[in-house]
């Protein structure tokens, strides 16, 4: 199969890794040998085939994986302008949600499939030092956006035969995953980076109080699209009790100082909400937060 992953992160290396029998090329902007460290502590280590994003990738490639973050994804749609034809098939990995406005065009529908993932990776780099490391901290499953496109099966019959918990499912379904853990995210990322306090800790904060709002708020948007949710609070506390002590990616990213991927959660959410007229003031509000922050 022949395969390209943009991005060379926490989740990169991981695909990077299960994948490696099929060479594939790894675009970002620095990656070197890497070591792998399993939850039971046994360790790999891995020699990708590393591109810069500008330089040639001239294909054609069966299957692109994309695992950048989001401020990452107007790179990674610059190479796919250059480097993708029809017969790719394309899956994103990211959190949040607007890949399809993102990279339809230069992709088209039929060639895109947004996939959902509980496996968990962490990296922890030296790159003054050469030291590029990933700790796989959880084993679950990649569900992807079935659509028919010629090299789904490509991608279906090496998941297979390689023995991953990859599910592909319809679009309605996918839809509505997507929803659940969108609205999950717009709760449990924002408020832990404001608060600096792991999930578990969130219940207990005068903070919480903007939980109930934000979730039906955006339930009254994912249901403008079709997608009925309702009970959803209960769902997100318990998910922030079962993750207690969790740091989310949003809290990381604002204590490594990086850009934060806020603009596909909660600004995913307001863009839904001022297109079809709806008041969504909590999630306005916290988009603010968090840029200021
Ligand atoms: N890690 C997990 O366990 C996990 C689980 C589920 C979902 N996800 C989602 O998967 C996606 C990838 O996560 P990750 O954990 O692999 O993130 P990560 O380790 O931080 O890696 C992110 C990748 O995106 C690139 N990137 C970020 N901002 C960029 C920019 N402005 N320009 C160019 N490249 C940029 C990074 O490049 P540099 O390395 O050069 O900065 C890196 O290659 C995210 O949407 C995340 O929410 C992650």
């Amino acid at each position: 199969m022949k395969i390209a992953i943009l991005g060379t992160g926490s989740l990169a290396r991981l695909y990077g890794a299960v994948f490696e029998a099929d060479h594939p090329l790894m675009v970002g902007r620095q990656l070197g040998r890497y070591q792998l460290i399993e939850r039971d502590d046994t360790q790999s280590w891995h020699v990708p085939r590393f591109q810069r994003w500008e330089d040639p990738a001239p294909g054609p490639w069966q299957v692109v994986l994309i695992a950048v973050k989001w401020p990452g994804m107007p790179l990674a749609r610059q190479w796919l302008e250059r480097w993708v034809q029809a017969e790719t098939y394309v899956v994103t990995l990211l959190n949040g949600m607007g890949q399809e406005q993102a990279l339809v065009p230069p992709l088209t529908m039929s060639q895109l499939s947004p996939a959902v993932t509980t496996d968990a990776a962490f990296r922890s780099d030296n790159p003054a030092q050469d030291i590029w490391r990933v700790s796989i901290k959880d084993h679950g499953t990649v569900r992807l956006t079935e659509t028919s496109h010629a090299n789904e099966q490509t991608l279906k019959q090496q998941a297979a035969s390689l023995n991953l918990c990859w599910e592909w499912h319809q679009s309605d379904y996918m839809l509505r995953l997507r929803w659940t853990k969108l609205i999950a995210n717009s709760v449990i990322n924002p408020l832990s980076a404001l608060s600096g306090q792991p999930n578990g800790t969130l219940l207990q904060l005068p903070l919480w109080r903007l939980a109930e709002p934000l979730c039906l708020e955006a339930e009254n948007v994912a249901q403008s699209v079709g997608v009925s949710l309702n009970g959803t609070l209960k769902w997100v506390a318990d998910l922030a009790l079962s993750t207690a002590s969790n740091r989310s990616s949003m809290l990381q990213d604002v204590l490594s100082h990086q850009p934060s991927e806020i603009e596909s959660i909660t600004g995913y959410i307001v863009r839904q909400a001022n297109q079809a007229g709806i008041p969504v003031p909590t999630h306005q509000a916290i988009l603010h937060l968090i840029h200021l922050l």
